[in-house]
């Protein structure tokens, strides 16, 4: 835990007091209304029995439950006893309830190639990928690895891995070649999905190639199953790698879905922490369903004849449980694009909507942003009639972008909802209901249905009404991670021992007097840059895996469009120049792009204590260029400072 400062980011929010009705069209029909979300929220709380009981009942287990929740904390296990299937819940339950015609997945990629899958022919696609796991060796429980664009493909491969209880690992594309060793190497997976390349802004990723180099350091991996789709002639190695398709073709398209303990886990998606290691967050099959289940129903005020659009890519938690796992529980029509948000123009995403006829749009701050930098003009060239509802997800949003958000793309007819949750959480916890709330711009609102939020200080004191502080919930909900892969005290420490007994989530926030949550950023050593968590600890071991580089110190700076951005400071190797070209792509190759620094500076010596502890906050005021403040006495040589704040950014 560092000494980030909660309240420095406070001031511009403290101001904001604009409060948007939801339109009336969205009450009088509301999934959910406000007199319902009430008496609902306190149910689930009161009896939480009887509520998850209610909700995990409208799904198919293949063994009831015999106790919603045994809490042994910090270990939750949610319908215990119970046997189900998220797969078979996904899709042979769509198709028997008559949908299986109907749309599950419309794919466009980047050209402009349309792709689309009924929900009976993902079942059998799904059916055919499971066979093939299957006679490549894999078993329930096995770790299998995926290094994928975002194709349909993807969404096949998890749902292929839940079928059989395989625990998928989704690595996602723009990951470099060491990050996606460490994290096979970390879960032990035999098996490695991935496709020989993936597009991007007119050029192809080259999935294959990092995913042969990742191999040569990853000894657990036994077989590579390749997706063509680039057909751009990559080598495969005999005994090792295998076409998709052949694998698939070979297949049977009929799979009995296996009955799986509530606790089986269902996946591991790493991420970033305030170590240098990324930790494999542990999900579990009944809780996560039922969870992403009930918030894509009632925060997206889902219906039948929705398109529903979430922009996140699947090597991200939001991809998981809102392009996946979400929609297709509630048999939705989910669109899924491969390409930039810019490629060929920054129309992309308005031609998309239009040409789809979304409804539904759920995408991050930092890309709403970047489009109001490109003016009303672009998203006004488009119809975006079909819009109903907006969300925003992963940092922050600026109630300046907020209400751009409302104005520009949802025509002020569209609630938007800002939904706060974590990697760690599996599904949204705090948000506004469209129909059923007042949105306050900047605030992300109230908690979902069995979400206990409180504000507190370090020492677990509860803080009234607009105090800032940390965000904690106080009981356990259902698609709460489990653990992080084999490394349970880290998971004790890092969320379960902050503050004595509540989830902390490691982010500060502050509630104002009608319960509306305003999260305001981290508190730890972790960076969210364009939504993308990232360590600190991990960019500085890059860094100081670099010849030229004996110590570095990392910190986020606001940024306009990022939202934050990296800063590093590095000081060179004795006898060694600094080359910032040379060490921003030292970083990508290291970790990916996304962790490229922003600025280096090059400095002689870091603020530190008498005992040798890196002082962030003094640089995280230097980065944004601001004077230092605070106590500088702790230092063991306080004009570090004055240097530091006159160099040069690189
Ligand atoms: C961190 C979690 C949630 C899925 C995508 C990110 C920040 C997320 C919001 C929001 C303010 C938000 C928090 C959180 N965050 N959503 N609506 N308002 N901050 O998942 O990579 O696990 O990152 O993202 O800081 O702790 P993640």
């Amino acid at each position: 835990m560092s000494e980030h400062p909660v309240n420095d980011h406070i001031d511009n929010l403290l101001h904001e007091r604009r409060v948007i009705a939801p339109p009336g069209d969205f009450v009088a029909r509301a999934r959910v209304s406000r007199g319902e979300y009430d008496q609902m929220y306190r149910r689930s709380l009161d009896d939480p029995d009887g509520f998850w009981s209610e909700v995990a009942g409208e799904l198919a287990w293949m063994t009831p439950w015999e106790r919603v929740l045994d809490w042994e904390e910090p270990h939750a296990r949610w319908f215990v006893g119970g046997q189900t299937n998220v797969a078979y819940n996904a899709l042979d339950r769509n198709v028997q309830a008559g949908r299986g015609d109907k749309r599950a997945i419309v794919w466009e990629g980047e050209d402009g190639e349309v792709r689309t899958l009924t929900y009976a022919e993902l079942l059998r696609e799904v059916s055919r990928a499971a066979n093939a796991l299957t006679a490549l060796g894999v078993q329930k429980g096995d770790r299998v690895t995926l290094y994928l664009p975002l194709i349909p493909e993807a969404a096949v491969a998890m749902l292929a891995c839940a079928r059989i209880g395989a625990v998928h690992s989704v690595v996602f594309g723009g990951f470099s070649v060491s990050a996606l060793a460490d994290r096979i190497t970390n879960a032990q997976s035999k098996v490695l999905i991935t496709a020989d390349a993936g597009q991007r802004r007119g050029s192809l990723v080259n999935l294959k190639a990092n995913a042969d180099e990742a191999a040569r350091s990853a000894p657990s991996l036994e077989k590579m199953l390749v997706v063509c789709r680039a057909d751009c002639g990559v080598p495969m190695q005999p005994g090792r790698d295998v076409w998709w398709h052949e694998a698939l073709a070979a297949a049977g398209d009929e799979h009995e879905a296996a009955a799986l303990d509530s606790e089986h886990p269902l996946f591991l998606l790493y991420t970033s922490g305030s170590t240098g290691q990324p930790k494999g967050v542990q999900h579990t099959t009944g809780g996560y369903m039922v969870g992403t289940y009930l918030t894509t129903r009632t925060v997206f005020d889902l219906r039948e004849e929705d398109v529903y659009w979430c922009t996140a890519d699947v090597g991200w938690v939001t991809g998981h449980s809102y392009s996946v796992y979400g929609p297709l529980l509630n048999g939705a029509t989910v669109l899924m694009y491969e390409g930039a948000p810019n490629h060929p123009d920054w129309g992309r995403f308005w031609q998309l909507v239009e040409k789809h006829r979304v409804s539904i749009l759920y995408t991050a701050p930092t890309a709403i942003r970047s489009f109001m930098r490109q003016g009303d003009a672009v998203p006004g060239r488009y119809d975006l009639s079909s819009l109903r509802l907006l969300g925003s997800v992963g940092e922050p949003i600026n109630p300046e972008a907020w209400m751009w958000y409302w104005r520009v793309i949802g025509g002020g007819r569209c609630p938007v909802v800002d939904t706060w949750w974590q990697t760690e959480t599996g599904a949204i916890m705090l948000t506004t209901l469209p129909g059923a709330h007042p949105s306050k711009p900047g605030s992300a609102g109230l908690p979902m249905f069995g979400v206990e939020p409180a504000i507190m200080t370090h020492a677990g004191e509860e803080l009234g009404p607009d105090d800032g502080g940390l965000l904690v919930i106080k009981r356990p909900w259902p698609s709460m991670l489990r653990t992080i892969y084999g490394d349970d005290e880290r998971y004790r420490k890092s969320y379960w021992s902050e503050i004595p007994h509540v989830y902390f989530a490691g982010d500060g926030a502050r509630r104002d007097a009608d319960g509306y949550v305003t999260v305001i950023g981290r508190v730890d050593d972790v960076l969210n840059v364009s939504g993308h968590r990232l360590g600190t600890m991990e960019i500085e071991s890059a860094l100081v895996a670099h010849p030229s580089v004996s110590e570095a110190a990392v910190v986020g700076r606001p940024d306009e469009v990022k939202g934050e951005c990296v800063v590093a400071f590095v000081l060179p190797q004795s006898g060694q120049q600094v080359d910032p070209a040379a060490l921003r792509a030292h970083v990508s190759r290291e970790i990916g792009a996304l962790a490229r620094p922003d600025a280096i500076i090059v400095a002689d010596a870091l603020p530190k204590t008498r005992s040798g502890k890196i002082m962030r906050r003094f640089l995280r005021q230097i980065a944004a260029g601001q004077p230092v403040q605070g106590d500088t006495s702790t230092l063991e040589d306080p004009s570090v400072l004055d240097r530091l704040a006159a160099t040069p950014t690189t």
